[in-house]
């Protein structure tokens, strides 16, 4: 797709607040014809090109009913996520974290697959540094990230298909609620989405919008492991599936 937002048709989960809610500026200011803010309670905007839409990504029929009225997406944005203390002694705290971080992203993914192919369009994955490098006072949160950035990996080459890019977002700390007592240096909302958008814009397969991360976006963009990743991707291109 032409990654520039002007007049594009973007939809942002988890609108309502924090990262989510700046994305939605970020796109308006970025000239995006219509963005629609799916959150699970009504976004009201006094933009006209805003629409809301209730979605709870762990909520299957939800997911269909948006995905059926919403024909048209060039850009989706999987922002919506929990991140919760635990020590990984609670089954269900896991669960609760694969829930939200990782199957709604890829049910909402699949719902909009459709109208995404039709717009040769892209998908942006909020993911976590904690994805890469293992955050432990948040395990089942850690855990479920890295679990996303692997899903974001493999969709690339099977996106890639059906003519749909995936971008996935190495989040640094964070100005908002989740990352709220967690005292170390952090960007504002703002500051994410503008560097969200841009390293969409460029094309980039992962985003670090923290400027205490560019040593870590260097060092994995130009990494063995990067590279592994580009060279296991061709096997789907090649159809090295074994019968
Ligand atoms: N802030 C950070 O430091 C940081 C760091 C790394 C990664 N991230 C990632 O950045 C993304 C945005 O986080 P944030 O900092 O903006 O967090 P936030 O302020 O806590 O906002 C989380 C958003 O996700 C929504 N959400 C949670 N569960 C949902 C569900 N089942 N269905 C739909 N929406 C749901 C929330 O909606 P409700 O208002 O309805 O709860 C809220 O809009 C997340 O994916 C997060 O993991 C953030």
């Amino acid at each position: 797709m032409n990654l520039t937002l002007t007049d594009k048709t973007v939809l942002v989960t988890g609108a309502n607040r924090g990262i989510g809610q700046a994305l939605v500026q970020e796109a308006l200011r970025r000239g995006a014809g219509h963005v629609y803010a799916a959150a699970r309670q009504r976004v009201v905007h006094t933009d006209e090109r805003v629409a809301p839409v209730l979605l709870d990504i762990t909520d299957r029929a939800q997911i269909d009913t948006a995905a059926q009225e919403i024909s048209r997406l060039d850009l989706l944005v999987n922002n919506a996520g929990i991140g919760r203390y635990d020590d990984l002694s609670d089954r269900a705290a896991l669960e609760e974290h694969l829930a939200v971080n990782l199957f709604g992203p890829y049910d909402v993914i699949h719902a909009f697959l459709p109208a995404l192919t039709a717009a040769g369009g892209a998908v942006v994955n909020l993911l976590s540094i904690a994805s890469l490098a293992a955050l432990p006072i948040i395990p089942s949160y850690s855990v479920s990230k890295a679990a996303a950035f692997s899903l974001t990996q493999n969709l690339r080459p099977l996106l890639a298909a059906h003519g749909v890019s995936i971008h996935g977002v190495l989040v640094g700390p964070t100005d908002t609620e989740m990352s709220r007592g967690f005292e170390v240096p952090k960007v504002s909302p703002e500051h994410a989405a503008n560097a969200i958008f841009d390293g969409v814009e460029a094309g980039s397969d992962e985003i670090f919008p923290h400027p205490m991360l560019e040593a870590a976006a260097e060092s994995w963009k130009a990494g063995e492991i990067k590279s592994l990743e580009r060279q296991f991707a061709t096997f789907v291109e090649q159809g090295a599936i074994a019968s």
